[in-house]
């Protein structure tokens, strides 16, 4: 395969050409704030907002996970432009999710925390106003616990759900304030057929699906 050089934050690096600018950062140690991107997911859902950087040549911020890499591209993550979007976008989310990190088992693990400190953002922001959603949690799985009151709407699970044939249980419903990601006609997770693999939980990147037993996911 063909290999291209770029430049992100003045380090040179050598890529697959074609590449997700978003892989190519993260395997390089430059960290690109992320909640929707899945390696393996070839169609980018570029959904959360959050990975934008600067590319020479361009005039606005891209969305990182959605650039292929080619021969000498100029990227910075740390441009005012792409930063001042990206920390938009974190507040927004961050208006209707529960901050209770003390009571919460992704605490230390959970992927708001890390861009939070990236951006050096507050966890709980002043400047829009808390919408948070009082969703009733569902613990009727015998693995594992949704609370969609944390949920990011990345789709993560969504999408590692349908690589399993005849699964598919998760899937996005309604729309606007409302959206949500559960079940078909919206029973119970228990209820619904699961071949427990659990990959949804190590796929989210909050506290919205977490085992019982309190053992770690690993995304
Ligand atoms: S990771 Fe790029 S838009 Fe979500």
């Amino acid at each position: 395969m063909k290999t291209v050089s770029i430049t992100i934050d003045g380090n040179e690096i050598t890529a697959r050409e074609g590449e997700k600018l978003l892989w190519v950062a993260l395997d390089n140690g430059i960290y690109i704030p992320n909640l929707c991107a899945l390696r393996e997911n070839p169609e980018v859902f570029a959904g959360c907002r959050l990975c934008f950087v600067e590319v020479e040549g361009n005039n606005r911020p891209v969305a990182a996970c959605t650039v292929p890499v080619t021969e000498g591209m100029v990227v910075s993550t740390r441009g005012e432009k792409a930063l001042r979007l990206a920390r938009s976008g974190f507040e927004l989310l961050m208006s209707s999710h529960p901050v209770d990190c003390a009571h919460c088992t992704r605490s230390g693990s959970c992927e708001l925390q890390k861009i939070a400190k990236h951006l050096g953002a507050k966890l709980k922001t002043k400047r829009l106003r808390n919408l948070q959603r009082h969703l009733p949690i569902d613990d009727s799985h015998p693995l594992f616990i949704y609370n969609p009151n944390k949920c990011a709407l990345c789709g993560r699970c969504v999408w590692i759900c349908r690589q399993h044939p005849g699964a598919g249980v998760f899937g996005f419903a309604h729309r606007g304030f409302e959206r949500v990601i559960s079940t078909f006609c919206e029973e119970p997770m228990g209820a619904y057929k699961c071949e427990n693999c659990t990959e949804c939980i190590s796929v989210c990147p909050t506290g919205a699906l977490v085992f019982k037993n309190g053992e770690e996911q690993s995304a």
